[in-house]
């Protein structure tokens, strides 16, 4: 604990690794799925709100938190909470901030693993010139362990090379290793990005055969109409602002713990104002201007909007691994330019993923380095191993829903509880109290002179309003409706298969096993550091 944390090595090292853990998969995969499934122009509505009144000031409460809990010593969630509220349940609260990451980390890594076998099969030629139906089937195939065409242990291979990097990564350090591959994997990923945009939006218009067999003509263009024009009654529906607000969270990655413990390595007197818009801001150029400018209207051009909203409904991986794959392979050029463009989206999948997953890695190793005496390389080989160990269930279960359960209760519903946590501790434990009016609005309030320690930016005052009461109302709010709408059924498995049912009732018990070994773990450090004769919890 005494000995000196690591630090960024600069501020651009540091934005862009901050924008390397929020652009990921989320944004190339996730956002267009969401986007279509709810109603496209109707879903950026909530879209935009969520994020002015949710990401934006979880993005600078996230480094407020970070930076407190750092400056003390601490570099994942636990520890954080506890400097911000000496109350010994604090810990526990924060357990969630290690939970999620580490959970996220072992699935997202299995998926990521699939962008890198894309990427692969790409050049190998293996997409080419398969039909609709061989399309979907090569990526079943392989999701089922059952691809004759490649051998069963090929997803095997892809995933231990994806463990291996991403942990050899954060092996490196922060300045070594992760500021590294954000320096790389970032421009890459958006001249990737790029080029795929400029092919995509200058696309003529094609004939569609429409689901009735009748044809029509259509266009990228009719894509980003889809995405743009609203259809406002459909605002209404609770579902959509839950989704887009979901959305948000995990794109991101507020709610997680990886943010936080990237800024514990900031000093005081580094600025978290101006860095934490402008990580937000990357990710959402990332996401709105080159993730919706990539699949949807790609996508729409080659099969309608109708087509795209079928296959984004289809199942959440086959608008980037079957409907991408087509469309390539329909691009004028032949067999070098499809392998081009797949070689660049599957690409670029993985460099958004990786530059997020070893931030998922992160908080967890440092717990261990920080609490238990772990060297560096001793928490990094005992976090691989488990992530390991665990992920090939989801390798195995993967067909029977094992993922999707981790993706909904990590991935969804346990943001947006730590989120509300940490608003409350941050803002209202740290000060103003919200019953005070004036304490919001006064020279003392802590909360928001903590953010402007050491700021290059002034946050525009009426953030002070809407962190103190808009965001834990939107949170609570979201709580409730996500509760009574999604969570219930969801926890009951309503529309589920029943063959499904054991293999997820095993899955949510694998993840309360882990939660529970963190909560031991965490109460055996705090044990440690009495004993130490540390700060008691
Ligand atoms: N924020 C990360 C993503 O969008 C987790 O994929």
């Amino acid at each position: 604990m005494t000995e000196e944390r690591a630090r960024w090595g600069s501020r651009v090292g540091l934005i862009l690794a901050m924008a390397g853990n929020a652009v990921g998969l989320g944004n190339f995969l996730r956002f267009p799925v969401q986007a279509t499934e709810n109603g496209g122009g109707t879903f950026m509505i909530p879209y935009f709100i969520a994020f002015l009144l949710l990401g934006i000031p979880l993005m600078w409460i996230e480094w407020g938190v970070g930076r407190h809990g750092g400056l003390r010593g601490h570099g994942s969630v636990p520890g954080m909470f506890q400097t911000l509220w000496k109350n010994p349940v604090a810990k526990y609260m924060g357990v969630l901030g290690l939970f999620m990451p580490l959970v996220v980390l072992i699935y997202y890594c299995y998926i990521e693993s699939w962008t890198l076998a894309w990427t692969f099969f790409s050049i190998k030629g293996s997409l080419h010139g398969l039909s609709e139906q061989g399309m979907r089937q090569f990526l079943t195939n392989y999701q089922d362990l059952q691809a004759p065409e490649m051998g069963w242990w090929v997803p095997f291979a892809f995933y231990f090379v994806t463990i291996a990097v991403n942990f050899g990564v954060v092996l490196k350090g922060l300045s070594g290793g992760i500021e590294k591959l954000a320096k790389i994997g970032m421009p890459i990923l958006f001249i990737f990005a790029a080029i795929l945009v400029v092919r995509v939006l200058t696309l003529h218009p094609q004939t569609v055969t429409l689901a009735n067999g009748t044809t029509a003509t259509s266009s990228p263009a009719a894509g980003l109409n889809f995405m743009y024009l609203p259809d406002w009654a459909k605002l209404k529906s609770p579902s959509v602002w839950l989704a887009a607000a979901g959305q948000i969270f995990f794109t991101l990655s507020v709610g997680m713990g990886s943010l936080q413990a990237y800024a514990s390595y900031l000093r005081k007197e580094d600025d978290l104002t101006l860095s934490g818009i402008a990580t937000a801001a990357t990710n959402e150029t990332a996401e709105v201007v080159l993730g919706g400018s990539l699949a949807i209207p790609a996508v729409v051009a080659f099969f309608g909007v109708a087509g795209a909203v079928a296959i984004a409904k289809g199942g959440a991986y086959d608008l980037g691994f079957v409907a991408m794959p087509l469309v390539f392979n329909k691009l004028p050029g032949g067999a070098l330019i499809a392998m081009a463009a797949g070689v660049m989206w599957f690409g670029l999948l993985f460099f958004a993923g990786i530059t997020s997953s070893v931030s998922m890695a992160t908080p967890t190793t440092s717990f261990l380095q920080e609490n238990f005496g772990f060297t560096r390389k001793k928490s990094v080989l005992a976090v691989a191993g488990v992530a390991v160990a665990i992920g090939l269930l989801h390798i195995f279960f993967y067909q029977w829903g094992f993922l999707s359960e981790w993706d909904y209760w990590a991935g969804t519903f346990g943001l947006v509880i730590l989120a509300m946590m940490e608003t409350v501790l941050f803002v209202w434990v740290l000060g103003p109290n919200p019953w005070r009016w004036r304490q919001v609005w006064s020279a003392d309030n802590r909360m928001w002179n903590e953010l402007h320690d050491g700021a290059a930016w002034r946050i525009p005052n009426f953030y002070r309003f809407i962190m103190t009461y808009i965001t834990p109302l939107f949170l609570v709010v979201m709580m409730v409706a996500w509760g009574y709408k999604d969570a219930w059924p969801t926890l009951m498995m309503h529309g589920i298969p029943a063959d499904e049912h054991v293999t997820r009732w095993w899955s949510r018990g694998v993840m309360l096993l882990i939660l529970a070994g963190l909560m031991l773990l965490t109460r055996i450090a705090w044990r440690r550091r009495e004993a130490q004769g540390e700060e008691a919890a």
